[in-house]
């Protein structure tokens, strides 16, 4: 199979949501401590008839039925989260009811689980299965779903919720260039879950952002080797049109970018103009360990990469201003906000994938796009999101009723024998929502 990848997208995020600014109220931080600190604007939330199997569900469903595929024309299907809800049983389990319905328990795959990363992991086993000797000649199916909530403190302001779906096939109007990508993994404690009677991470916040830029920085360079091999010329940033980060907060990404910028400087600093020149090259003696610890550097890389972060970047910022960190949907909405940005001109270009999961796992890898054959082509997927109306149509919610929302779900947490109040009047039609779980903590699921 030639040309394999995205050939269609769908996304859910929960209707409601609470705004930062509030959030920074009630909390009593200083004035811009969430929004321009961390640069986020919103944060979704799941409300308690929502959760990671109900969003899956809603989105595999909605993505068939948008796309008009038969369920039975599904051939493997691969679930990357990091919200636990059973040890054993995976996510994909509960999606099955969807395909079994129709005949079809013919379907390869379950869950990949490594922080943000597992979505990234999912896909990549979708496409090596559409690319082997195995591939029966149906489609893949990648699910990313998560909630991000955190304990009380810092943190809790780097949550969201979301489940994306992305159908994987040939001749895809979004290609993987398989020949670049470019992993880095290693052992650390920057962000964990193991405490398996809580739903929220032990969190490292310094340690977690030094192990992201780290990461970045590996990556990319092995990236831009395998890329120097294969098309016989450096890569730099100008060779890619669009960038998408993993995506914790906003700020970080901007971070991000500017690391790749500097990188580029460092590896060739000639081809700068004088005015980036005389700001970067104070910085191109320092250590690596020191280029991470200096706030000068930060500052000056990113105003030098300011036009091209205009450019290349802020395309792809919608949704996880809006919706906050999804965990592994993180990347994949911020690729979603670039097609739903973007799709008119997206033929021929290209954009840089960074996924980063903590612990760690991460990949840069990119994407050619070209505009495809109805139904799978960019300006459909772009109507199908329908980004715009989802985000319109949400409700805000107060931080006070958050906050209370957590700490219901933080008693639920691992409970068994109750009902949820199957309040559905927030849920748009079609939305699946949790109504049971037994005295055998079997769930039970409805659809509005
Ligand atoms: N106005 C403007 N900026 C402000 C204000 C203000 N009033 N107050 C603070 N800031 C800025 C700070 O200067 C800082 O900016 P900088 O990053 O450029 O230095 C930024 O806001 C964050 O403030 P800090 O005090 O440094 O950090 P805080 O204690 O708020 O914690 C953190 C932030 C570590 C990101 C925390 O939210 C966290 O632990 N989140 C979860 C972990 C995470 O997301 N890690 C990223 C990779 S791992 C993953 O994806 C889960």
């Amino acid at each position: 199979a030639k040309g394999v990848g995205i050939l269609a997208m769908d996304i859910y995020f929960p209707p409601t949501c609470v705004q930062q600014d509030a959030l920074e109220d009630h909390d009593g931080v200083s004035k811009g401590k969430y929004t321009i600190g961390l640069g986020q604007d919103c944060m979704a939330f799941c409300l308690e008839v929502e959760d990671v199997i109900s969003m899956s569900l809603t989105v595999v469903t909605s993505l068939l039925e948008k796309y008009g595929i038969d369920p039975k024309q599904i051939g493997r299907l691969e679930v990357g989260s990091e919200t636990v809800i059973d040890k054993s049983k995976s996510i994909k389990t509960w999606l099955m009811e969807i395909f079994e319905e129709c005949g079809n328990t013919d379907i390869e795959g379950v869950d990949s689980t490594n922080a943000c990363y597992g979505g990234t992991a999912a896909l990549f086993n979708c496409i090596n299965w559409v690319e082997s000797s195995s591939w029966d000649g149906r489609y893949g199916l990648v699910v990313c779903t998560d909630s991000a909530v955190y304990a009380e403190g810092p943190a809790r302001p780097t949550g969201g919720a979301a489940a994306i779906a992305m159908l994987v096939g040939p001749n895809a109007p979004i290609a993987l260039e398989g020949k670049f990508r470019a992993t880095h993994m290693s052992h650390v404690y920057d962000f964990y879950k193991p405490n398996l009677a809580s739903e929220y991470p032990i969190v490292d916040g310094k340690l977690s952002q030094t192990c992201y830029l780290m990461a970045l920085d590996t990556c990319y360079n092995r990236f831009c080797s395998k890329f120097d091999k294969t098309e016989g010329k450096p890569f730099t940033i100008t060779d890619a049109d669009y960038f998408v980060f993993h995506s914790p907060y906003n700020k970080l990404v901007q971070k991000s970018f500017a690391r790749l910028y500097y990188n580029d400087f460092l590896r060739n600093s000639s081809t700068f103009e004088n005015d980036v020149r005389e700001k970067l090259e104070p910085f191109s003696t320092l250590t690596v360990d020191e280029s991470y610890q200096s706030r000068d550097l930060e500052k000056a890389s990113q105003q030098v990469a300011k036009r091209l972060y205009d450019a290349k970047v802020q395309p792809s910022i919608l949704l996880p201003k809006q919706v906050g960190n999804m965990y592994t949907a993180s990347i994949y909405a911020a690729f979603a906000s670039v097609i739903h940005n973007k799709h008119s001109t997206l033929g021929g270009q290209r954009a840089v994938m960074f996924s980063y999961g903590s612990g760690l796992a991460s990949s840069i890898f990119s994407f050619k796009f070209q505009d495809g054959q109805h139904p799978f082509t960019l300006s459909n997927i772009a109507s199908v999101l329908n980004i715009s109306t989802k985000l319109e149509s949400r409700h805000v919610i107060s931080p006070e009723k958050f906050i209370e929302t957590l700490k219901l779900m933080e008693h639920r947490y691992g409970a068994k024998g109750f009902v949820t109040s199957k309040d559905t009047s927030l849920l748009t039609p079609g939305t699946f929502y949790l109504t049971e779980v037994d005295n055998m903590y079997r769930r039970f699921y409805a659809k509005k």
